[in-house]
């Protein structure tokens, strides 16, 4: 066994087959989310290559598996952290070795990052990626984040159309309403059991700005002159994972109901209105990422979606 940078186009392209090999896996599970072409990984691989720093195992000259990450400036506010995608590592079909191969390469990334002071090292891995996700937990990773996703026609057939709270959809004149709703997410965030380190809320004027976007979608319930509850949602971005990316993905990324509102069906109804009207957009997938220590969020999300990839971090 020998362990090499991967930079070489024949090395990156070995790696990126075994990247889609593990993406097929999770395919073969969630049949409704996008396909994929092993160029994808190539591109996604090269970039990690030159920003980043990506290895591989090899066995008798033959690639057996690679992982590679790279260095966020300011990781979930926590400072520098690496950090390595669901894309960016994978091991041979059937390879009875692949967890203790993952563990190996990660001590070589990991003792690198510490050398360049970052002690906080994070990444994703598929549900389906069972010696990935082995190996993590048996290295003293743990897991902070899911990304979920439903196609719409199943989501949309569960969910019924709802339509008791009059859940419309949010305009310019909501900007005001929805960055007060929002301080109570990031309330919500600050306090035990996430702690998530200074979680920050839009003002009205950013506000004002999102909801004009393109690819931007709020609903809010109102109440007596305000609103008590809102879900948004837009086209995936970088922090979500790359196995939702498409034209055809709407990915919610902000849900809150006032506090003395909850358990009454709002969010429930919220969601039924943003799935419903994607329904009409043509998205043929809705996705959401949490935070796996927020119970609210997890007790609702995974009443609707199915975990694709989850996030995992250690501090060394
Ligand atoms: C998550 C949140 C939006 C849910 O809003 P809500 O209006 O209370 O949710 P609903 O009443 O529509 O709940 C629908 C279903 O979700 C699940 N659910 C909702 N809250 C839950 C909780 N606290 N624990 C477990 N399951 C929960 C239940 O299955 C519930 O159905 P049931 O009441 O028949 O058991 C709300 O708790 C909230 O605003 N939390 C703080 C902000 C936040 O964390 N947002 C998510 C960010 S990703």
């Amino acid at each position: 066994m020998q362990i090499r940078p991967l930079n070489t186009p024949a090395q990156v392209t070995a790696a990126a087959a075994l990247a889609h090999r593990s993406h097929e896996g999770l395919r073969r599970r969630l049949t409704y989310l996008p396909q994929r072409e092993p160029d994808r990984y190539v591109d996604r691989l090269e970039w990690l290559a030159d920003h980043g720093r990506l290895l591989g195992l090899y066995a008798h000259d033959r690639l057996a598996a690679f992982l590679g990450g790279f260095v966020l400036p300011d990781f979930r506010h926590n400072g520098p952290g690496a950090f390595c995608p669901d894309w960016a590592h994978g091991a041979t079909a059937d390879d009875p070795q692949a967890t203790w191969e993952y563990r190996v390469l990660y001590r070589e990334l990991a003792a690198h990052w510490l050398g360049e002071g970052v002690r906080i090292h994070a990444a994703a891995a598929y549900v389906t990626d069972d010696a990935a996700r082995e190996a993590l937990t048996l290295t003293g990773f743990g897991r902070i984040m899911v990304d979920a996703a439903r196609s719409q026609t199943d989501l949309g057939a569960q969910l019924g159309h709802l339509d008791r709270v009059g859940a419309r959809r949010a305009t310019a004149g909501d900007a005001q309403a929805l960055a007060q709703l929002e301080q109570h997410l990031v309330a919500h965030l600050a306090g035990s059991p996430v702690f998530f380190c200074h979680p920050e809320g839009r003002d009205a004027a950013a506000w004002s700005a999102w909801l004009v976007q393109p690819d931007a979608r709020a609903w809010v319930v109102p109440a007596a002159g305000t609103i008590a509850g809102y879900i948004k949602a837009q086209a995936p971005q970088l922090d979500v994972s790359d196995a939702v990316h498409g034209p055809a993905t709407l990915a919610i990324n902000g849900l809150v109901v006032r506090p003395d509102a909850r358990r009454q069906g709002l969010a429930r109804h919220l969601l039924a209105a943003l799935v419903n009207g994607a329904a009409e957009e043509q998205f043929t997938l809705v996705s959401v990422d949490c935070e796996t220590a927020n119970l609210e969020a997890w007790g609702f999300w995974t009443r609707w979606f199915e975990p694709l990839a989850y996030g995992y971090e250690r501090r060394v």
